[in-house]
């Protein structure tokens, strides 16, 4: 086993498919089955350990990774765009997630300037000095921040990474604090993908994010009054989408490309288009994930002519597979026809369905493959109604005592963890199968 660390949308779908009884037929396995998250000996195995045997010693609220997912994903998505004849730089997300033990294995994957290293997606000062604490060179860093601060720029100017401005005003802020740097600008091509609507950052309804085409002319006359070289063109068109998402996507990208176009005419030498990250992963068995290759297929179609370098900073494609929570039923009571599963955990370290409505996935530790008989609401132990996880969620039956996995919670469930309510953190468990 690995190390330990003390505490320190769209609408729900039907669930997991139930995995049936019928006698002497084949039975499928559940759809999150994979290497280093398994059932055995009808028990779930996380990281090639027994996750109730993990709850039991560790307590819970836990979270238990499997650290050798985080290579897997980062090499999925570098070995697409690489079969895609693509020049590329990824960079992971740090926002996702930024437990040290994780860090170790992305940056594990390449030293600095090798192709095969993952670089890093800084979105505060905070980050950029935690990224380079854990082993990034400044070189690696790629910052793309919203509302910076002269505070901020203190710290983000002070080395040399890489800026993506996202306001008129920054360039004229940092263009007077830092004439004849280089940095990228990050634009909103008023076209979005998401997991659902609330998740495009650059859909048509206005966001805080990017500097707009009907401004860009402006942008380049601020940049050229401060001698600022503007080489990277980036946009971010939002989080979680899906396979039904890669059509939003491209058109994002289109628009993307006729502004990088017009810099280009404009006679910025742009090297770097950054497509941003967004790309989501699936949490119910009815939720499709994006074909790598038909993503990587739509950035050479439309990157490929510019011949530039894409950039993509990834969080949670790499990060959300890699850990589940494991909590213990401590309520199992119905309150007005509804069924009530209440866990030991609140939103306060899980808050995927709180703030962003991704469906969450939820399996009994001692038989994860049980036929789903009961339709329930997982809540949790904040004083909040809309402290719960599913509702009308398919759940086998389970009982005061028993330990539970939330799935896919190794991007932003521990990254965002607070103490409301003076409630605890979770645990973390690194193992490494
Ligand atoms: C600019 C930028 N890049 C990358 C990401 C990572 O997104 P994800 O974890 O959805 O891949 C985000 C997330 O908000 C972002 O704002």
């Amino acid at each position: 086993m690995g190390s330990t660390t003390a505490p320190a949308g769209r609408p729900a779908g039907p669930g997991t498919a139930s995995a049936g009884s019928a006698a002497g037929s084949e039975i499928a396995p559940p759809w999150w089955v994979r290497p280093g998250l398994e059932i055995r000996h009808g028990r779930l195995f996380v990281g090639g350990a027994d996750a109730e045997a993990l709850a039991r010693q560790h307590g819970t609220p836990l979270f238990a990774y499997d650290l050798p997912r985080f290579g897997e994903n980062a090499r999925r998505f570098q070995a697409a765009l690489e079969r895609a004849g693509l020049p590329h730089r990824v960079r992971f997300a740090l926002k996702a997630n930024r437990e040290p033990e994780a860090l170790a294995v992305l940056r594990a994957l390449g030293r600095p300037g090798e192709r095969s290293a993952i670089g890093i997606d800084a979105c505060s000062p905070g980050e950029v000095l935690h990224a380079r604490a854990n082993g990034w060179l400044a070189e690696e860093i790629s910052f793309t921040g919203t509302n910076v601060s002269e505070r901020d720029l203190d710290v983000l100017l002070a080395e040399p990474i890489h800026l993506n401005l996202d306001a008129i005003s920054q360039l004229e802020r940092v263009g007077r604090r830092a004439p004849g740097r280089t940095v990228g600008i990050r634009v909103n091509p008023q076209a979005g993908a998401g997991y659902h609507a609330g998740l495009e950052y650059s859909g048509e309804r206005p966001t805080k994010f990017g500097i707009y085409e009907d401004r860009l002319a402006e942008a380049v006359e601020v940049a050229r009054r401060h001698r600022l070289t503007i080489d990277t063109l980036h946009f971010h068109a939002g989080s979680g989408w899906l396979a039904d998402g890669l059509a939003g996507f491209e058109r994002a990208l289109e628009r993307a490309v006729g502004m990088a176009r017009t810099l280009l005419g404009a006679g910025c030498p742009i090297r770097e288009v950054n497509v941003g990250g967004g790309l989501g992963v699936p949490a119910r068995a009815d939720e499709r994930p994006v074909d790598l290759d038909a993503y990587a297929a739509v950035l050479a179609r439309h990157l490929g002519p510019l011949g530039v370098v894409v950039g993509c900073e990834p969080g949670d494609y790499i990060a959300r597979d890699t850990a589940v929570l494991l909590g213990e039923v401590v309520v199992v009571e119905e309150r007005g026809g509804v069924t009530f599963v209440g866990l030991d955990l609140g939103w306060n370290v899980n808050c995927g369905y709180f703030v962003y409505r991704y469906a969450q996935e939820i399996v009994a530790c001692r038989a994860p493959d049980a036929p789903r008989t009961e339709v329930v609401t997982v809540a949790g132990h904040i004083n909040e109604a809309g402290d719960v996880f599913a509702e009308d969620y398919p759940m086998p039956p389970v009982r005061e005592g028993e330990i539970v996995a939330l799935l896919g919670l190794g991007g932003y469930a521990q990254a965002m963890s607070m103490t409301h309510c003076l409630r605890p953190l979770a645990g973390a468990v690194f193992l490494r199968r």
